[in-house]
């Protein structure tokens, strides 16, 4: 009976090492990292600065590439991805949002959020007609033509949710989305994170603030490069 309600798996990690070179000096961001996300899971990973959050969400959102151990996307080996291939497995199934928005200045807000629709090949009239409709359910119908720098924060953000969702990703990771917002806005940003959630996506998210990580529900730890207790 427990088997038959347990959610898929999305992705999976083993023993994830990330070593960078400063100079000559090793700095081992990740020592060893187990994890697996299920499908419509909302997870928050939280720890000091410098404990490996963004080295280990961008590797599970195939930005990068572990230097040992294994990760699996959808039962793909995405660890022995090239790049060519990560690109296009991040374009297909991936949403992410940064904290620092990453939108392109020259671009509308829905030349934006249709960008992925053109590496994915889609028609023109079809990445306008779905844009501009997700930019309606999160609130930015008045916006499609402005550029970001005529966007508040709050809306720049939210214009990079959209980009994420566009192509309907497996999984939507956030590396600080709030970092950057006063706490009203963040507390949007949040609520939008919570109807994804309850309309089955699947999310994580990292933060060092304990009050937005409450709105997950299960809470990774890392600290030195290694998932902890508590
Ligand atoms: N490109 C890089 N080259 C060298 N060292 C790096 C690189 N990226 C990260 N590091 C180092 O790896 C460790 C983990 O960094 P990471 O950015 O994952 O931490 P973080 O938990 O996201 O920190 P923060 O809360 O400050 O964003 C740190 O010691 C960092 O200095
Ligand atoms: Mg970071």
């Amino acid at each position: 009976m427990a088997e038959k309600t347990e959610k898929s798996v999305v992705c999976k990690g083993i023993n994830i090492h990330k070593t960078y070179w400063r100079g000559k000096i090793e700095v081992h961001a990740l020592q060893g990292v187990d994890i697996e996300i299920r499908r419509n899971e909302y997870i928050s990973i939280m720890g000091a600065s410098g404990s490996g959050k963004s080295t280990l969400i961008h590797i599970l959102g195939c930005l990068d590439t572990p230097t040992r151990g294994e990760y699996y996307l959808e039962e793909k080996r995405v660890s022995e991805f090239s790049d060519d291939e990560l690109a296009r497995i991040r374009n297909q199934s991936i949403g992410f949002v940064f904290q620092e928005f990453n939108l392109l200045p020259r671009l509308s807000a829905l030349e934006n959020v249709a960008l992925p629709l053109v590496y994915a090949g889609k028609k023109r009239i079809e990445r306008i007609k779905k844009s501009r409709a997700i930019l309606e359910k999160l609130g930015l119908g008045e916006r499609i033509h402005h550029r970001p720098n005529e966007l508040s924060g709050g809306e720049c953000q939210r214009v990079a949710i959209a980009r994420a969702l566009i192509n309907e990703p497996k999984i939507i990771f956030a590396d600080e989305p709030t970092g950057n917002l006063d706490s009203k806005t963040g507390q949007e940003i949040m609520a939008i994170f919570d109807k994804l959630v309850e309309e089955g996506n699947t999310l994580v998210m990292v933060t060092h603030d304990p009050d937005i990580a409450r709105s997950a529900r299960r809470i990774i730890k890392l600290k030195d490069g290694r998932i902890g207790d508590a």
